[in-house]
C-alpha cells in the first residue's frame, strides 16, 4: 500500500466523517448551551426620577437583572464637564414562585443648578447605558408655579392617559407627576413581569419628570414589597408609604390609606403614621408664610358617590368600622378627616374610584363653601378631589344614580387632573378628559387669602348633614 493511497483513504474517511457529523441530528448539547446561556441582563431598565430631600437633588432609580456596578452620569447641555455618581444597589426578591431577583439602583444627582435642564444617562460601560434622558432641576424656593399631573389607578393595559402624559412630560407642560396609588394591575403579577412592563411603559414619562407616588390597595401583595422597592421617595418612613416635600408655594404630604384597610400589620402602623403626620403638619404650619398651600394625598377618598361597597361610598354606615373619616377610628383619634381639618389642609386628593369627582368644600358631612357665588374662595373646609381614572383593565366605576348634594362635578371618563399651584393665593385644578381628546372639561380656581391651622369654622355651622 503506497503512501499516496493511504492519504486518499484518510481523506475519504475524514470527508465521510465530516459529512456524517453535519448530517446527524444535532446532539442538542451545543444548542442547549446556547439556550441556557442567559441574555446579558446588566443593562439598565425602568429608569425613573423622583425628588430628593434637597431642592438641588434629583434621584434616579433603575433596575438590572444581573449584578453590575451602575452610575448616573449627568451634565448641563453642551457642557464637557460630566458629573458621575455611583448607584447604591439593593436586592429585591419578588414574592412569587420564581423569586425573581432585582438589582435596584439608586443614584442621587446633587448640586443641581435650580431651573437648569440636565441631560443624564444611567448604567456602566460593562453592562450598558440607558438612553440619554433630560430633566429640569427644581426651581429654588417658593416663588414659582408648579404644574403637576395627578392621577391614580393606571394599569399596563388600557392605560388611556399614558400617551398624553408622555407628551406632557417630554414637552415640559408639567413639572412632575403625582401617581396616587394602584399601579400596573398588579406589579407582582406573573412574578413581577406585569410590574416590569408597567415600569417600562412609564419610563418615557418618569425618565423626564419626577414621578412621585403613593401606595394603593393593589400594591398590598407580599407586604407592599413591589411598591416599597421599585420607587424612591424622600424622607418620611424611608419606603414611600408616608413622606412630604416642599414644592413651590406648597407643602405636599403623602400618607398610606392602606394601613386602615389591611390591618394584619396591626394598628401600630396607623399610630406611627398619625404621629408623623401631626409632627409634619405642625412643622408645615410654622412655615405657611413661605409655603402657604398644604396639599395632602392618599389613595382612598373620604367621600365618593360611586355605587360600590367602598368605604367612601358608605361611610355614614361605618360608625363602628375602621375608616379615614369616622367610626371607631374617630373615637381613637386615628381618623384623619378631623386631623386635616384642624391642620388647615387646603386640599385632599385621592383616587381608588375609577372616576373623577370634585366635592364642594366639605367637613364632617357638611358643605362649607366660601360663599354662594364663590364656593372655592376662602372656603371653611378642605376641598376634596378624586382622580382615579387614568385607565386600567377593569374599566370605569359607575356612580349612584342620584347626585349627592355635596358632589359638585363628576365623570366616569378616563383622564387625569392637572394642578397649577400658581402663587400663594391661587391654585387651579383642571380635569383633562382623555375621552374628549384631552379637553379640559372641569376646572376650578381655589383662592385662599389665609392659610393655616385653626382657620376653618365649618364645625360651628349648622349645615345639612346626612
Ligand atoms: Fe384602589
Amino acid at each position: 500500500m503506497t503512501a499516496s493511497y493511504i492519504s486518499v483513504v484518510k481523506l475519504a474517511i475524514f470527508i465521510s466523517a465530516s459529512s456524517l457529523v453535519c448530517c446527524l441530528p444535532q446532539s442538542g448539547k451545543h444548542d442547549l448551551t446556547l439556550q441556557d446561556d442567559p441574555p446579558d441582563q446588566r443593562y439598565p431598565q425602568h429608569v425613573h426620577l423622583s425628588l430628593g430631600v434637597a431642592e438641588t437633588e434629583m434621584v434616579v432609580t433603575w433596575t438590572t437583572f444581573q449584578e453590575t456596578p451602575g452610575a448616573a452620569e449627568y451634565s448641563l447641555p453642551m457642557s464637557p464637564q460630566k458629573m458621575t455618581v455611583p448607584s447604591t444597589v439593593t436586592i429585591f426578591i419578588d414574592g412569587g414562585d420564581e423569586h425573581r431577583k432585582y438589582y435596584i439602583h439608586r443614584a442621587h444627582m446633587t448640586h443641581l443648578k435650580p431651573s437648569q435642564v440636565y441631560s443624564y444617562r444611567v448604567g456602566d460601560e460593562s453592562g450598558g447605558w440607558s438612553p440619554l434622558f433630560s430633566f429640569r432641576a427644581t426651581p429654588s424656593g417658593p416663588n414659582w408655579s408648579p404644574v403637576v399631573a395627578v392621577y391614580g389607578d393606571l394599569g399596563n393595559r388600557n392605560g388611556r392617559s399614558i400617551g398624553r402624559l408622555q407628551t406632557e412630560a417630554q414637552y415640559e407642560t408639567i413639572n412632575a407627576v403625582f401617581h396616587i396609588g394602584d399601579f400596573a394591575y398588579d406589579m407582582q403579577e406573573d412574578n413581577g413581569r406585569v410590574g416590569d412592563d408597567f415600569m417600562a411603559q412609564i419610563e418615557s414619562i418618569a425618565g423626564y419628570v419626577p414621578y412621585m407616588t403613593a401606595v394603593g390597595n393593589h400594591e398590598n401583595p407580599y407586604n407592599f414589597s413591589n411598591y416599597r422597592n421599585r420607587f424612591s421617595m424622600p424622607g418620611g418612613d424611608g419606603e414611600g408609604l408616608f413622606y412630604s416635600f416642599d414644592y413651590g408655594p406648597a407643602h405636599i404630604v403623602i400618607f398610606s390609606s392602606e394601613f386602615y384597610f389591611f390591618l394584619n400589620q396591626g394598628l401600630e402602623l396607623i399610630a406611627k403614621q398619625k404621629l408623623w403626620l401631626m409632627k409634619d403638619f405642625e412643622a408645615a404650619n410654622k412655615n405657611r408664610a413661605e409655603r402657604p398651600w398644604l396639599i395632602v394625598q392618599s389613595h382612598r377618598p373620604m367621600y365618593c358617590s360611586n355605587n360600590d361597597d367602598d368605604d367612601c361610598s358608605i361611610s355614614k354606615e361605618l360608625e363602628n368600622n375602621v375608616s379615614l373619616v369616622g367610626g371607631a377610628c374617630r373615637v381613637l383619634r386615628y381618623a384623619l378627616e378631623d386631623t386635616l381639618y384642624e391642620a388647615g389642609v387646603d386640599m385632599y386628593i385621592s383616587a381608588h374610584e375609577h372616576s373623577y369627582e370634585r366635592a364642594w368644600p366639605i367637613y364632617d358631612r357638611k358643605i362649607c363653601n366660601g360663599s354662594y357665588d364663590h364656593p372655592y374662595t376662602d372656603p371653611s373646609a378642605p376641598v376634596h378631589i378624586i382622580t382615579g381614572s387614568a385607565g386600567m383593565q377593569s374599566g370605569h366605576d359607575a356612580f349612584e344614580t342620584e347626585v349627592p348634594f355635596w358632589s359638585a362635578y363628576r365623570t366616569q371618563n378616563y383622564g387625569y387632573s392637572r394642578l397649577h399651584i400658581t402663587n400663594a393665593t391661587h391654585m387651579l385644578v383642571e380635569w383633562v378628559d382623555d375621552e374628549q381628546d384631552g379637553k379640559v372639561t372641569d376646572s376650578i380656581w381655589v383662592i385662599k387669602n389665609k392659610h393655616g391651622a385653626g382657620t376653618y369654622d365649618c364645625h360651628l355651622k349648622e349645615e345639612k348633614r346626612w
